[in-house]
């Protein structure tokens, strides 16, 4: 029994910000975002527009794609780090908003790596046998943490949602997937807030050591990628499409270049979106398949790494 993607769908919000526009507000320049990053331009959700909203149209294109009936999707899973409440879950939300009702919904929370946990649960659960067809999406309303003042950060990050139907079936499939995770570096990225009697305690803004991150990412993305690959006894050469998450175009590179892929083998979207942490893999998966790049029959390698520090690949056969 494999997990094998039916069909993928992904939602940007209509305002766009871009370089120009955000060097307006605080000092810098499209020159050193779009050189130190890749990215042009990011999306930004509406003041009443929800994490949950995001993933919702998301959802909605991706059950088209699948040519499948909402009826019969038996688990919901969503990958967020910008939850709308604390509780209940964006997954429950989302399920409600769909129509649907009665079978499990829960949130995954690992940051930018959310989206290969939540597929690799996913994934789990379908080989049980106790799912048939799984709805797993990455969505986030980063700009609700964004400080807006802080040119190191607000530069990178924007809102979306992409997701993914995942269904029981004989043909392959998802082949591997490794996760990692290393608590001892929960510092150099972080929004360090909880709610307490009421009030904000600590920062509510996402707080990143840049060069820390990077350092930590290109070897982490490496190993896991190859890790993974060992795992379903393919080689380097034989992926078809590594799916990164989209922080940061020279770490992009990077990967790429460890795995020995040249980068017509890579989807790479961060330019139109910036950093979406958890939605960003299945954003850039999207548009890989709807551009009719990614074919099926063909390998393709997801990795994502972020807060916690949490890390992650998938292999999977589209
Ligand atoms: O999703 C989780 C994964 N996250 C990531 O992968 C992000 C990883 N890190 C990065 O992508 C990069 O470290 C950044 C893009 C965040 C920063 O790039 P960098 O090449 O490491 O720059 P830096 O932090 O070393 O800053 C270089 C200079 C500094 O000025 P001084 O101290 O050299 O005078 C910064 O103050 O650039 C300055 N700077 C800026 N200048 C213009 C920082 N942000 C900006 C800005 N515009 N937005």
């Amino acid at each position: 029994m494999y997990a094998r993607i039916a069909g993928t769908g992904s939602y940007l919000p209509e305002h766009i910000l871009t370089n120009e526009a955000l060097a307006q507000r605080v000092e810098t320049s499209d020159e050193w975002i779009a050189s130190r990053t890749g990215i042009r331009q990011r999306h930004l959700a509406a003041d009443g527009e929800t994490t949950s909203d995001l993933a919702l149209r998301a959802v909605e294109r991706a059950l088209e794609a699948a040519g499948t009936d909402k009826a019969d999707v038996d688990l919901i899973i969503v990958a967020t780090t910008t939850p709308d409440n604390i509780f209940p879950s964006t997954a429950c939300t989302l399920q409600d908003k769909l129509g649907l009702q009665g079978f499990p919904a829960f949130d995954v929370q690992a940051v930018c790596a959310g989206f290969v946990y939540a597929l690799t649960v996913a994934d789990a659960l379908i080989k049980t046998g106790a799912v048939k067809c799984a709805v797993v999406v990455g969505a986030e309303k980063l700009s609700n943490i964004v400080d807006w003042n802080d040119r190191t950060t607000c530069v990178l990050f924007g809102d979306g949602a992409g997701a993914v139907v995942l269904k029981a079936s004989d043909e392959p499939g998802i082949l591997a997937s490794k996760l990692h995770a290393d608590g001892r570096y929960r510092d150099i990225l972080k929004t360090p807030a909880s709610f307490k009697q009421g009030q904000i305690d600590g920062t509510p803004w996402i707080y990143m050591d840049g060069g820390a991150v990077f350092k930590f990412a290109v070897r982490a993305l490496a190993d896991v990628a190859n890790e993974t690959l060992a795992a379903a006894g393919v080689a380097q050469a034989d992926v078809d499409w590594l799916v990164p998450h989209q922080a940061n175009l020279r770490i992009i590179e990077s990967t790429a270049k460890h795995l020995h892929l040249s980068m017509d083998k890579v989807i790479v979207t961060v330019d139109k979106h910036g950093n979406t942490s958890a939605a960003s893999i299945p954003l850039a998966l999207d548009e890989g398949v709807r551009s009719g790049r990614i074919q099926r029959g063909q390998l393709v390698l997801l990795e994502g790494i972020g807060g916690g520090f949490a890390w992650g690949s998938v292999l999977f056969k589209y």
